[in-house]
């Protein structure tokens, strides 16, 4: 498995990059985004070759290997579309069989998960892919893992930098695929940036906006949030945060959220970003509502490329969004189960790069999605 080593190399790489951006300065900061990208880059080739490997190395091998899945909820339509994925992969391409495969719904609720998992524990899984409720549970679901001698692969929501390196110094075989959520916040920040006033649409020199937040536990709403401001300010851009309010990722929430804010303050908000698409589909339902229009009056920016999210983006009725490429880090999370279920050593972080959707690509990530 000569490619699997490749793969931990620049895994290594795209570890050492994040943590120098985590405690850096703001010009290291954005050298270390820029190098990030293109180790992204890398690795998302890294991710195809891995797949490869494993695909020739694993023969029938994985007829009677059972893999554990406990996703966070059911009712997110994001994790709908990777879960759909993740079970395809590894039926289709990886060879597992069908009732080897076990998707439970975490249902929101941390203490039933861990349930799920013990329970997984119990019936000697050979290897689990979680998406955990909550990342900070980390810690105590790999030592539960650890001591039962199965692997773990972490996926969408990233445990802690130290977490992911302990994993590393004490060789546990734990580990994380996901997106740098720093990457879509700066996207957002620069489809705003594009636009041809700036984002200033009242030309007073300050761009008022809106934040409607996912989970703030979560590491993808707290980086969206602020990466997307930072791309503004860091182009000298002013800005003024009118409301930031947490929609947990959720339609309806941010319909509500949204709406009220219109009542508030009426045309004093320029733009709307939403850390994800589904707030994103709910604010502009408000939007409309309102009377106001997309690209004229006000802009709207989300996160994920939902289907319906990207056709917005073609028909003018979205400002923009980021493809939260969930095909490579489904793909890719069952790879590392594959992996581990070979005995392969496997890296402890796995990225995979977004994707900025724009009008110009748009219909081009509405092929890929179809
Ligand atoms: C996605 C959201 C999703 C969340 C779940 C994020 O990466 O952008 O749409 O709700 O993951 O943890």
């Amino acid at each position: 498995m000569r490619l699997l080593k490749r793969a931990a190399a620049i895994g290594i790489a795209s570890l050492m990059v994040l943590s120098m951006a985590a405690c850096g300065s703001g010009a290291k900061e954005t050298t270390a985004a820029a190098t990030e990208a293109t180790t992204a880059a890398e690795s998302n080739t890294t991710a195809e070759s891995t797949a490869e490997a494993v695909k020739e190395a694993v023969g029938g091998d994985m007829s009677d290997k059972k893999v554990g899945i406990s996703i966070y909820k059911f009712d997110d339509n994001f994790m709908t579309l990777y879960r759909t994925e993740l079970q395809r992969y590894l039926v289709d391409e990886l060879g597992f069989k069908k009732e080897n495969v076990v998707v439970q719904d975490g249902k929101n609720d941390q203490a039933e998960q861990t349930n799920q998992i013990q329970n997984f524990i119990t019936q000697k899984y050979d290897v689990l892919i979680l998406n955990l409720v909550q990342s900070s549970s980390a810690p105590e679901v790999t030592e539960m893992c650890k001591e039962a001698g199965i692997p773990v692969v972490y996926i969408n929501r990233e445990p802690t930098v130290e977490e992911e390196q302990r994993w590393k110094d004490e060789s546990i075989k734990a580990t994380y695929v996901g997106c740098d959520a720093r990457q879509s916040g700066t996207y957002q920040g620069e489809q705003i940036l594009e636009t041809s006033n700036k984002g200033d649409i009242n030309g007073d020199g300050v761009v008022s906006y809106i934040m409607v937040q996912g989970d703030p536990e979560n590491v993808d709403a707290q980086y969206r949030t602020e990466f997307s401001i930072k791309a503004l300010t860091d182009a000298g851009v002013e800005v003024k945060e009118l409301l930031k309010q947490r929609g947990d990722w959720d339609q309806a929430k941010a319909q509500q959220i949204v709406q009220d804010a219109l009542t508030q303050y009426g045309d004093q908000i320029e733009v709307v970003f939403c850390n994800n698409d589904a707030m994103a589909l709910g604010a502009l339902q408000s939007i409309e509502a309102a009377g106001r229009k997309v690209n004229e009056d006000i802009y709207l920016v989300g996160v994920d490329a939902l289907t319906e999210a990207v056709q917005n983006v073609l028909d003018g009725k979205m400002t923009g969004t980021v493809f939260n490429d969930h095909l490579s880090q489904a793909q890719s999370a069952a790879d590392m189960a594959a992996a581990f279920v070979l005995g392969e050593d496997v890296e402890n972080v796995n990225m995979v790069d977004y994707v900025k959707v724009t009008k110009d690509n748009a219909q081009e990530v509405l092929d890929k999605l179809k």
